[in-house]
C-alpha cells in the first residue's frame, strides 16, 4: 500500500491503561492485560499495512517488577502464551520479533519463549516488532557506558573516538533507526524510562484512549497527526 502522507519509519508505543480499563469494566487488572493483547494484534497488522518498518511496544518496564506478584506472574504467563499463539500469524505477515531489555530476572520458561519467537520469526522482512520487556532506558545507557569503557580499557577504542554513533551502537536498539513517533495511550504524558536517548527528535502523541480500546482507527489517526507535524531538527524552514 503506497500512501501520500509521510509515514513514520519507526513507531514506538507505551501501551498504558490496561489496569484502568479493567476497573472500568469491573474486571481484575490481569484481564486488562489480556484485553491489551488484542490491541497488539490489531496494531501490528495496521503498522505492516501502512508500511511502518519498525514497531516498538513497551510491554514491561524494569520498574514493573514492583507490582503485586500475581499481576507480574499473569503478565509473564500472558507473554509466554501469546508468543506461542501468535507465532504462526506473525510469520505469515512477515513480522520479525526482537526483544529488548535485560534478560536477567526471567524464568527459564520466559527465556525459552524469547529465544523461540526470535528464532521462528527471524526471516520476517516486512515489519520488525520490537518488544521492550524488562526494559529500562537508564539501565540500557549504563550498560552501554560500561561496554564502551571496557573497549577503551582494552585499547580497542580511543576516548576521542567516542561520538553519538558510538553510544547508539551500544544500545539495545543498535540496529534500528530512532523512533519517529512515540505514542502513549491513556492520557499520561511521560516517558517512564522508555527510549530516553533514542527519543531526542521523536514526535509525541498522547491520546486519551486506554490501550485495550486502541484500534486500527486510533492508529490511523496517530499517523494522520504525525503527518501534520513539521520536524525541524533545530533548523529554520519556509513555514517559520
Ligand atoms: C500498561 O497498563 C501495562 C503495563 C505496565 C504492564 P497498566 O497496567 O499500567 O495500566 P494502568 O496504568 O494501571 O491503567
Ligand atoms: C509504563 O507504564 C510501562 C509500560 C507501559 C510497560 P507504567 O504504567 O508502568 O508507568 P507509570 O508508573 O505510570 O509511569
Ligand atoms: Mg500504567
Amino acid at each position: 500500500m503506497s500512501e501520500q502522507r509521510a509515514i513514520p519509519q519507526h513507531v514506538a508505543i507505551i501501551m498504558d491503561g490496561n489496569g484502568r480499563w479493567a476497573k472500568q469494566h469491573g474486571k481484575e487488572r490481569y484481564e486488562g492485560h489480556i484485553a491489551g493483547v488484542e490491541s497488539v494484534r490489531r496494531v501490528v497488522r495496521a503498522a505492516a499495512t501502512h508500511g511502518v518498518k519498525y514497531l516498538t511496544l513497551y510491554a514491561f518496564s524494569t520498574e514493573n517488577w514492583g507490582r503485586p506478584v500475581a499481576e507480574v506472574e499473569a503478565i509473564m504467563e500472558l507473554f509466554c502464551k501469546s508468543v506461542v499463539g501468535e507465532a504462526p500469524e506473525l510469520v505469515k505477515q512477515g513480522v520479525k520479533v526482537k526483544i529488548i531489555g535485560e534478560r536477567s530476572h526471567f524464568s527459564a520458561k520466559v527465556l525459552e519463549m524469547i529465544d523461540q519467537i526470535e528464532c521462528t520469526t527471524k526471516a520476517g522482512d516486512k515489519l520488525t516488532l520490537v518488544l521492550a520487556f524488562n526494559y529500562s532506558s537508564r539501565r540500557e545507557i549504563v550498560l552501554a557506558a560500561q561496554a564502551i569503557a571496557e573497549r577503551v580499557a582494552s585499547g580497542a577504542l580511543r576516548i576521542e573516538e567516542i561520538d553519538e554513533a558510538t553510544i547508539s551502537q551500544h544500545l539495545m536498539t543498535a540496529t534500528m533507526p530512532d523512533p519517529d513517533l512515540i505514542i502513549r495511550t491513556s492520557g499520561e504524558c511521560r516517558l517512564s524510562n522508555f527510549l530516553l536517548w533514542q527519543a531526542s527528535y521523536a514526535e509525541f502523541y498522547f491520546p486519551e484512549v486506554l490501550w485495550p480500546d486502541f484500534d486500527e482507527k486510533e492508529f490511523d489517526h496517530a499517523l494522520e497527526v504525525y503527518s501534520q507535524r513539521e520536524r525541524r531538527y533545530g533548523l529554520v524552514t519556509e513555514k517559520n
